[in-house]
């Protein structure tokens, strides 16, 4: 009888990827997927290190699986990521129960090290490799997938595991990148997310040596024809290097969607320079200044770490005035914590934790409000939304505006894939409802144009 996994994803849209990759891999070596830890055979957890508080919860996550395999001693329990990529050995000294780790670039040989568990064996390997396995569509909903364009991070800002635990940075050459659009394309995908740590740096090295003509702008040029693709993002992006160009494809390319998520992390210039982020609160005021003379729609979201060492109360009061100033569309914001590696862990003038928490709900509290705002101004609109399929409560359909924003609304379940204008009658702080209309119910065969994304009321 074929055995069931069971995949737990903690971490970022990289470690979600991987993991649609690693069911692939593992539906592909006969596997079938369990409804949940109860009827699995194997349960992988696929880690995240990027902060203290993501590895505490793999370790409370591992703890508790701990019990099941007390219970049921035939599971098989494997642990992927970055806590497997950087603990290797001491992962599974500290863990009995685990009976596989494996790194970040161990993931195409997921099958064949289960096959050396169900012989006996407790491997460990965590080594480099630079090969981009395939997206697999049917993973997600089959209407988007993830395509990643670059793996690993040379920027090294002092708080960040990332470049320790992923390596250098290198690029996949544009042809790849497109043709495996393409084949995504033809398997039902409509809409792509380009996937690296800094996007914008696309090209500098690639996986074969030398660079990539055109970089990472020439990649968006040379994607936005290609036949049947409906939308186009990319994540993440670093403000250092976001160049006027690029900027000026949100407000040129159809088919790229009107969101950039630019992690800004503080507004301080001061804390900015220890961070080594390699641009100042100016620089990124003036970067978001021309996305939005480029694209005048364009949701801007950023992530924020907050009680970074030595950050005054004047530093921090620099954040709060750049979230008024810039009123982001959202944001993800953190409480520092040191990362073993990374420089700062070294730094002097560590903050105590209840300043942090502090901090962190004033932030939090300021970007709700403006969030709130962004969302309510929708209510009345009509936005084009790409329906996904029916949302997990049931009853309604759910898809996303093309700022990304999650809309819930009415319409018949043929519309799964399809571009559609929906009506928002309803806003709340993180999503928004409304109905395709007769009048609206026309499906759109492509993109709406630029000039038509604006709020029609
Ligand atoms: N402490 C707190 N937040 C961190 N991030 C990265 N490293 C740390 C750290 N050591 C945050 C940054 C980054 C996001 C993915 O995680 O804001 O953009
Ligand atoms: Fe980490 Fe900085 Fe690289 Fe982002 S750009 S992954 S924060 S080192």
């Amino acid at each position: 009888m074929a055995r069931r996994y069971h995949i737990e994803t903690m971490g970022c849209q990289m470690n979600v990827h991987d993991s649609e990759l690693m069911a692939a891999m593992l539906e592909e070596g006969g596997w079938l997927q369990a409804r949940g830890r109860a009827d699995a055979d194997l349960i992988v957890v696929n880690t995240c290190s990027i902060r203290h508080k993501a590895e505490q919860k793999v370790y409370s996550l591992l703890g508790r699986l701990a019990a099941l395999k007390h219970d049921r001693p035939g599971l098989i329990i494997a642990a992927g990521g970055c806590v497997a990529q950087q603990q290797g050995q001491a992962l599974l000294k500290s863990c009995p129960h685990v009976d596989l780790v494996f790194g970040t670039h161990q993931v195409a040989n997921l099958v064949a090290l289960l096959a050396a568990v169900e012989r006996g064996g407790r491997p460990c390997e965590c080594g480099f490799s630079y090969e981009f396995a395939p997206a697999c569509p049917e993973k997600s909903s089959g209407i988007k997938a993830f395509v990643s364009i670059m793996q690993g991070c040379d920027n090294f800002c002092s708080y960040c595991i990332v470049p320790y635990v992923r390596g250098r940075e290198v690029s996949r050459p544009q042809e790849d990148v497109v043709r495996e659009v393409r084949g995504l394309i033809e398997r039902g995908v409509r809409e792509v997310t380009l996937l690296g740590q800094n996007v914008n740096s696309y090209g500098k090295r690639l996986l074969g040596g030398g660079s990539q003509p055109g970089g990472f702008v020439g990649l968006l040029e040379a994607l936005s024809p290609v036949e049947g693709l409906a939308r186009l993002r990319f994540t993440t992006s670093h403000p250092r290097d976001l160049s006027p160009q690029l900027a000026s494809l949100f407000g040129r390319l159809p088919v790229l969607c009107e969101h950039i998520h630019l992690p800004v992390q503080s507004g301080s210039t001061r804390v900015l320079a220890a961070m080594r982020r390699g641009y100042s609160r100016e620089d990124y005021l003036e970067r978001v200044a021309t996305l939005r003379a480029c694209c005048p729609g364009v949701a801007i979201t950023t992530d924020f770490i907050v009680g970074f060492p030595g950050e005054t109360e004047d530093d921090f009061e620099q954040t709060l005035s750049l979230v008024r100033e810039v009123a982001f569309d959202g944001s993800f914001s953190f409480k520092y914590s040191d990362r073993p590696q990374a420089r700062a862990a070294g730094f002097p003038d560590k903050l105590p934790e209840a300043v942090k928490i502090e901090r962190l709900a004033t932030l939090q509290a300021l970007q709700a409000g403006i969030t709130a705002g962004k969302f309510g101004a929708l209510a009345g609109s009509v936005q084009e939304v790409l329906a996904e399929g029916r949302s997990k409560r049931g009853g309604t359909l759910t898809g996303r505006t093309r700022c990304n924003r999650i809309v819930h609304f009415q319409g018949g379940a043929g519309l799964a894939g399809q571009l559609v204008r929906v009506r928002i009658e309803e806003a709340y702080p993180h999503s928004l409802k409304g109905r395709v209309g007769e009048e609206l119910s026309r499906a759109l065969r492509r993109p709406a144009r630029k000039e038509e994304l604006c709020i029609a009321r």
